[in-house]
């Protein structure tokens, strides 16, 4: 059960100054470019201000797994994937399971990206089995939850919302919801270049706190790490990185170069 707890140096504890910074590459990086990308990145986590407070994370495509934990093995970076299949194994044609990616080194995986949930047509209740089948296999949870544009237009982002945080976290006990992190992501704000601003940011995660702490306690939903996607890049980390309820960040594009996200780092 230990891999449950690498978050939280404590049981389970949220402390109040660490941040957690996760790289999404998407479908982008062989296992020749991430290596590429080590090279490059590895060196400057030396450079990086405050790192021992940040828990850095890098999610690369399924085939670059192998390749990216043999590169980060001597180093405090750690290991993601983008998704994973609920059931443990069988006739699931082009899934992956719990047991490949532990073996492959992975520690957290994403669920219910938007990209997901909107070109792929994964729903809540699907999603919901993965943070289960992810927690089952004591890897952590990323759940990303956000609302479309026309959405936000109608004053219905809080709303939506707070539906995919009831429909994905169902089941989830009170001790495991620390396990899990949020992640919220508008889809309006992915790959666009407009990312929200740190006061919508915040004014959205202090609702995400809230409705954890109603659904579940407020001891169990004050420790969730609640992180902001959407845009991240070198011109606005620091402005997130101030808000009291945003507790780190989900990069996708900026975080294909090395240089990039080691700044985005420093500055979060
Ligand atoms: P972006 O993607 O930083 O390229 O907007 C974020 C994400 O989808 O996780």
């Amino acid at each position: 059960m230990s891999n449950n707890f690498i978050l939280f140096s404590g049981a389970g504890t949220r402390s109040m100054k660490d941040i957690i910074v996760i790289a999404n590459w998407k479908m982008n990086s062989t296992a020749r470019d991430a290596n590429s990308f080590f090279r490059s990145f590895i060196p400057r986590l030396a450079e990086i201000q405050g790192l021992a407070s940040k828990r850095i994370v890098v999610c690369p495509p399924f085939t670059a797994l192998h390749a990216c934990h043999r590169a980060i093995s001597s180093t405090r970076l750690q290991l993601g994937a983008q998704d994973m299949y609920f059931e443990d194994k069988g006739a699931f044609t082009g899934e992956i399971s719990a047991e490949m990616l532990k073996e492959s080194g992975v520690k957290f995986v994403l669920a219910g990206h938007s990209e997901r949930r909107h070109i792929l047509g994964e729903t809540d209740e699907t999603i919901n089995k993965k943070v289960l089948a992810i927690l089952k296999n004591s890897m952590v949870p990323v759940l990303c939850v956000g609302e479309k544009l026309e959405e936000r237009e109608k004053g219905l982002a809080k709303k939506i919302v707070g539906d995919q945080l009831k429909g994905c976290l169902k089941g989830i006990t009170n001790d495991s919801l620390p396990k899990v992190i949020v992640a919220y992501e508008p889809v309006w704000a992915i790959g666009t270049g407009k990312n929200a601003t740190s006061n919508e940011a915040e004014e959205m995660h202090s609702f995400i706190r809230n409705s954890l702490v109603k659904m579940f306690s407020k001891q169990s939903g004050n420790k969730v790490y609640i992180l902001y996607g959407g845009s991240v890049n070198r011109g606005n980390a620091a402005e997130f990185s101030k808000m009291p309820n945003i507790n780190g960040l989900l990069v996708g594009g900026a975080s294909l170069d090395a240089g990039h996200f080691a700044e985005i780092i420093s500055l979060a």
